[in-house]
């Protein structure tokens, strides 16, 4: 059993992803950190962001590479992430990883950009879960001002139509709203609310 959550960023997927995974007892894989490892990886090295050789090669040895959860979840990283994505070498070294764990029983729960479009094309279940970038931004510019940073509406906006933009346009595997996706907008929702509205659709097609 797969269940794919795809989705813009900061539209609430790993909220979703990680409550679906509790609630049927399925493993759980945040596909952005693996994009977020070979961005802070390439980061670290002072080396060119565009770099794709260096990117595939730490993108195929990223098990040898040691990070802590906070220095993933930065912008900084969340900008690189995305711009290694669009390397079509980085995305194939990263896909046999994602398709074994989709594969463990009793289920997974996937969530990224191209889960139900790519990864997992046959996933019983596929979400699609996105808001508006005026609701996103203010999200999480609400998680930033949490854990302290200084950062404004307009940046953290802008940052997010970049991002959007830069997802969406890629030549290999955009992020896009599979065909048989179960689409959920949190643009008006509560956590709880939209927890419990994928949990409806994963339970209905189980
Ligand atoms: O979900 P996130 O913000 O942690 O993802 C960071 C970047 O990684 C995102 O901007 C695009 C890329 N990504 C991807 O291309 N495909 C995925 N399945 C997951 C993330």
């Amino acid at each position: 059993m797969i269940i794919a959550v795809d989705g813009p960023a900061a539209a609430g997927k790993g909220t979703i992803a990680r409550a679906l995974a509790q609630h049927f007892s399925y493993h759980h894989l945040d596909t952005g950190t693996l994009y977020r490892r070979v961005g802070l990886e390439l980061l670290k090295s002072d080396g060119d962001i565009h770099d794709s050789r260096v990117a595939t090669a730490i993108a195929r040895n990223l098990h040898a590479y040691a990070w802590l959860d906070y220095e993933l979840r930065t912008e900084a990283v969340g900008a690189a992430a995305s711009i290694v994505a669009g390397i079509p070498e980085v995305r194939a070294a990263l896909l046999d990883f994602q398709r074994n764990f989709a594969e463990q029983q009793p289920g997974a729960v996937l969530d990224g950009r191209d889960i139900g479009t790519v990864v997992c094309p046959h996933a019983e279940v596929k979400l699609f879960v996105t808001a508006s970038p005026e609701v996103r931004a203010k999200r999480r510019l609400a998680e930033l001002q949490e854990s302290g940073a200084d950062v404004s509406f307009e940046a953290i906006l802008h940052d997010i139509l970049q991002r959007d933009e830069r997802d969406r346009n890629r030549a290999v595997a955009p992020l896009a709203c599979a065909a048989d996706a179960v689409i959920i907008d949190t643009s008006e929702l509560t956590t709880d609310e939209a927890i419990a509205a994928a949990i409806r659709t994963a339970g209905s097609v189980r």
